[in-house]
């Protein structure tokens, strides 16, 4: 399944591969939700990461955070019931983290990856499906704790 829509996030920290990551999902043809922030001044990332998984929860559809390192990011986002969010440095992880996690939010490091892998990051996120079977169980066993 192709993503029609992808919401997008960051904080100050990751804001410039922020917007090369939106440039880039709408030159794949893909509509992106932008939640902010508009600038580079100086914000706090929870405020982001909250707003960007209620959108992904209430369109069901998957979303992108950038921090400086995306651990604020996924920690924030990952109290928010019903959001799986991963952060992934490399496309082994991304494509894992889909296949077996069902993670619905991809959280990225700025200062920790440069946009061409970013890039690959996103696509290999976007690209991948669920693979369900055994994977569901143990993600309903998250959901339960
Ligand atoms: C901001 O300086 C930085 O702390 C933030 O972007 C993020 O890396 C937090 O996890």
């Amino acid at each position: 399944m192709s993503q029609k829509a992808v919401a997008i996030g960051s904080d100050h920290a990751g804001f410039s591969l922020k917007e090369t990551l939106k440039k880039h999902l709408e030159e794949r043809g893909i509509t992106v939700h932008d939640v902010g922030p508009f600038d580079t001044c100086s914000v706090d990332y929870p405020v982001y990461a909250k707003q960007l998984s209620q959108y992904v929860l209430e369109n069901e559809c998957l979303g992108v955070l950038v921090c400086g390192t995306g651990i604020g990011m996924s920690m924030t986002a990952n109290k928010v019931p019903g959001i799986r969010a991963a952060v992934c440095a490399n496309s082994y992880q991304a494509l894992m983290t889909r296949l077996h996690n069902d993670a619905n939010v991809l959280c990225l490091g700025e200062r920790v990856t440069g946009p061409g892998a970013a890039q690959q990051i996103l696509d290999i996120f976007i690209d991948t499906e669920f693979e369900g079977g055994r994977h569901q169980r143990r993600i309903d066993l998250i959901e339960k704790s």
